[in-house]
């Protein structure tokens, strides 16, 4: 599903746009209770009742979802800004909300490529709303699973030129992978397959507090996919063999903040950072 300007095509997507996805309004998902938690309306009673669960246990989590969306914001417009960067890969985009990475990133460079990427079916059908390209730039959305490197290299490639830099974003969803081997060796290849100059942004949840732990577990106990939380030291080794930009690896408020009051919290659990491809 591709959108340059006002026309969109179903050119990109994993699953050929043919079969109508199928939901699962039983099973709380990741992309509907973090929908409910930034404040949206594309969520069900389960998504809302996981949600109230986590909140109760862990209030700062409502902050956290909106610290974190905040980061994306500032990354995308240092990276098309400052860092020169125009094409984009947003794996793990979650359902749109407010800028999202094309929205920022074309107001910024109206000429900017995004490559949008989920695996859950909601998302897919709310990618329309992803698909409101800028005339000069492109949005393209690709159905697939990040376990599935390999694929949304092949996917994405019918958008984004792999000989030109690209910025891979990974914003909440490393935390799906349990494995460090597997989310390395998938990071690796993600990067492995783009020029030099190109950029890792990522943000995670950070086992850096009792309660953020004890919503883990409520999370796992009833929603999907499980959620793993990393110390910040495992989430900066996704970063190993890159130049990171300053400030490093911090929790997102700490994370070049804009000046002036954010309403938010000084400090979240999770651990995020952007580094360049040397
Ligand atoms: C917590 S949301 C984050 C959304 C957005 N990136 C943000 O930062 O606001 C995680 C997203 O990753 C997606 N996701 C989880 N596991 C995935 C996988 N293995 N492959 C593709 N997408 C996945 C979920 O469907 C969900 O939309």
């Amino acid at each position: 599903m591709e959108s340059k300007g006002a026309h969109v095509s179903e050119s990109s997507t994993a699953t050929g746009g043919q079969q109508a996805p199928e939901l699962d309004t039983n099973v709380p998902q990741t992309a509907r209770i973090w929908n409910y938690w930034l404040g949206g309306k594309d969520n069900f009673a389960v998504d809302r009742a996981v949600g109230d669960q986590i909140r109760e246990a862990f209030p700062e989590i409502v902050e956290m979802a909106r610290a974190s969306r905040a980061f994306l914001a500032r990354g995308v417009r240092y990276l098309a800004g400052e860092a020169g960067i125009r094409q984009f890969l947003d794996i793990g985009t979650g359902l749109p909300t407010a800028n999202n990475t094309h929205q920022v990133a074309q107001s910024v460079a109206p000429e900017s490529r995004i490559v949008y990427v989920d695996n859950d079916p909601i998302v897919l059908v709310h990618a329309r709303a992803l698909l409101t390209s800028s005339p000069q730039g492109v949005t393209a959305y690709v159905d697939a699973d990040l376990r599935d490197p390999d694929t949304i290299l092949q996917q994405a490639a019918r958008t984004l030129d792999f000989a030109q830099p690209i910025a891979i974003m990974l914003m909440g969803i490393l935390g799906h992978i349990a494995d460090d081997d597997e989310a390395q060796s998938i990071v690796k290849r993600l990067l492995g397959a783009v020029p030099s100059g190109s950029y890792l942004t990522m943000n995670d949840g950070s086992d850096t507090s009792e309660e953020v732990v004890e919503a883990a577990r409520i999370w796992n106990q009833s929603a999907k996919p499980p959620y793993h939380l990393r110390s910040p030291e495992r989430i900066g080794r996704f970063f190993d063999g890159l130049e990171l930009v300053e400030p490093g690896v911090v929790s997102p408020p700490r994370w070049r903040p804009e000046p002036g009051p954010s309403g938010l919290p000084a400090e979240i659990d999770s651990f995020c950072g952007v580094g360049r491809k040397p």
